[in-house]
């Protein structure tokens, strides 16, 4: 059986699969979240969008902002593609003590710059560009000196500024895309820059080329005493299931140089040290906010893959970000670990009393009890928890229920691990009916399965957060139901599923950009 064209699924079809309290913009295409920043009460979402279509093309930084985290509203974009330069993946910075000199003299509202890749369609050629803001991010004016770094290459991109306080100087991160390799830069003024170190290629390498870069500092198991820092390398073509995924290493920057513990591995065994920060096939180009006010962690990634997101069958709109979830490190019995857990923001969402509760009984007992309820929602937060002694079968939730078909979010006790089974009659693209495991790290005595449900996203964080999986599915809109599925009869702890409550709704936006005279407008110092 085949999908039909996008533009003949019905807009009630549409609207189930649109999520309600992730981002996804009003209309056209969107990928990578870009310059995630928290400025003056408002947390900013940039990210590559095409104002002209819901195919890549075109590339600019749409806009969003929220005070929140969870409810975001859709402003007009804030760096629009010229002819001669798309604007590709970059980050934000806050110059608060105006070192590169963008703020006017006496301004009493620091200058957001923005860096990003200006790609120019022409030559093909990738450079480090800079705009400037002094509108509280809503509009940006190129640097007239612009590109501020350019090597000549087709693919050198995706830069992440950060203010580096021991060493008191700014750093950037851009990737050599297609040697797999990381260059750091050092700067006192955001404009000179200077070449410091490399990183790469490592860990996962077939194939694989490398994008977004992302470096941040976290504390083990809130210990502020032992902090180490993690460098994220998203990678496409070669991935954990293929296509596009997240890699990252553990180890120490100081300033000048990230140096990757790797436990006294060398050569083949890297590779068998690669970390995924996500198990799914849908989370990638994850960046943190930048200038948060608690020094949290916060991140998001697109949900989508490069093998198939120009085939998703979403319209008007295609492209969807995660959740914000707050990073932390944990020491497991493999070693430290990225840990993940919604933003505390996102738990604010969920109604405290739950559609259902069950517990301390058998799962045959459950499921029956869960039928009756005839949960039909699709934005729900369910929470599993179940011994792990005893467990000799896969157990979990079935999402979307259909007449014979579910996808089912569970965990695989011979196989230890977690799991997303997206196997479906009817695929919407190629590469839906797969299944996805993810190795449990912790030793805990309960299994723990925390599963967040959208539209047409899952997202699975098991045993607080060490474990993830975001998966697309596009399930049958007309009948769905909640289930648990059991493959032999087992005690459960509890089972929560809680009702996600809506906030957001797609903000009016108006067709085309408006003009903000992004060619005529230059910023000088
Ligand atoms: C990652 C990426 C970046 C690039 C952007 C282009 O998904 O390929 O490397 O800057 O998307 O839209």
């Amino acid at each position: 059986m085949t999908t039909p064209p996008e533009h003949l699924i019905p807009a009630a079809t549409q609207d189930a699969w649109r999520p309600k309290y992730h981002y996804s913009p009003a209309r056209n295409w969107m990928n990578d979240p870009n310059g995630l920043v928290y400025f003056d009460g408002e947390y900013h979402l940039y990210y590559q969008y095409n104002p002209k279509g819901d195919d890549w093309g075109h590339i600019s930084w749409g806009h969003a902002v929220s005070t929140d985290l969870v409810s975001w509203q859709e402003l007009p974009v804030a760096i629009p593609a010229t002819e001669r330069v798309m604007a590709f993946s970059g980050s934000v910075v806050v110059d608060h003590e105006n070192r590169g000199g963008f703020a006017p003299a006496g301004a009493d509202t620091p200058a957001m710059i923005a860096f990003f890749t200006g790609f120019d369609p022409e030559t093909k050629i990738q450079a480090q560009h800079l705009a400037v803001s002094l509108d509280r991010g809503r509009s940006y004016a190129p640097y007239a000196g612009n590109p501020v770094l350019d090597i000549g290459s087709t693919e050198f991109r995706d830069p992440k500024v950060f203010w580096h306080s021991p060493t008191q100087r700014w750093v950037m991160l851009v990737v050599v895309a297609l040697q797999q390799q990381v260059w750091f830069y050092t700067s006192d003024n955001l404009v000179d820059w200077t070449r410091v170190s490399t990183f790469g290629p490592a860990g996962s390498a077939d194939k694989n080329i490398w994008e977004v870069p992302e470096l941040f500092e976290l504390a083990v198991d809130g210990d502020a005493s032992h902090k180490r820092w993690v460098l994220v390398v998203s990678v496409n073509h070669g991935s954990l299931w293929g296509g596009s995924g997240v890699q990252y290493f553990i180890g120490d920057f100081d300033g000048t140089r990230f140096v990757a513990d790797w436990n006294g591995c060398e050569g083949p065994d890297i590779a068998q040290l690669t970390l995924w920060a996500d198990h799914g096939r849908d989370f990638y180009a994850p960046i943190m906010f930048a200038n948060t006010p608690d020094r949290r962690v916060l991140w998001m990634g697109w949900c989508s893959n490069w093998e198939y997101a120009r085939q998703l069958p979403t319209s008007p709109w295609r492209g969807q970000q995660s959740a914000v979830r707050e990073l932390s490190l944990t020491a497991t019995p493999k070693g430290l670990r990225l840990r993940q857990r919604m933003a505390a923001e996102m738990l604010a969402l969920i109604d405290e009393a739950p559609l259902f509760s069950a517990g301390a009984t058998t799962a045959s007992q459950v499921a029956a009890g869960l039928a009756q309820a005839r949960i039909t929602d699709r934005q729900l937060m369910v929470r599993l928890r179940v011994p792990r002694a005893g467990l000799v079968a896969p157990i979990g939730v079935e999402l979307f229920k259909s007449g014979q078909e579910s996808v089912q979010a569970g965990f695989d006790p011979a196989r230890n691990s977690f799991f997303i089974d997206r196997r479906c009659q009817v695929p919407r693209f190629k590469g839906q009916c797969e299944r996805h495991d993810a190795q449990r790290l912790s030793g805990a005595d309960e299994v723990e399965l925390e599963v967040w449900v959208d539209g047409s996203l899952v997202e699975v964080l098991a045993d607080d957060g060490t474990v993830s999986l975001t998966d697309l599915v596009y399930a049958d809109p007309q009948v769905l139901a909640l289930g648990l599925f059991h493959g032999a009869e087992a005690t459960i702890q509890s089972l929560r599923v809680h009702d996600v409550r809506i906030k957001l709704s797609p903000a009016d936006v108006p067709d085309e950009p408006i003009d903000i005279g992004f060619e005529r407008r230059e910023a000088g110092r």
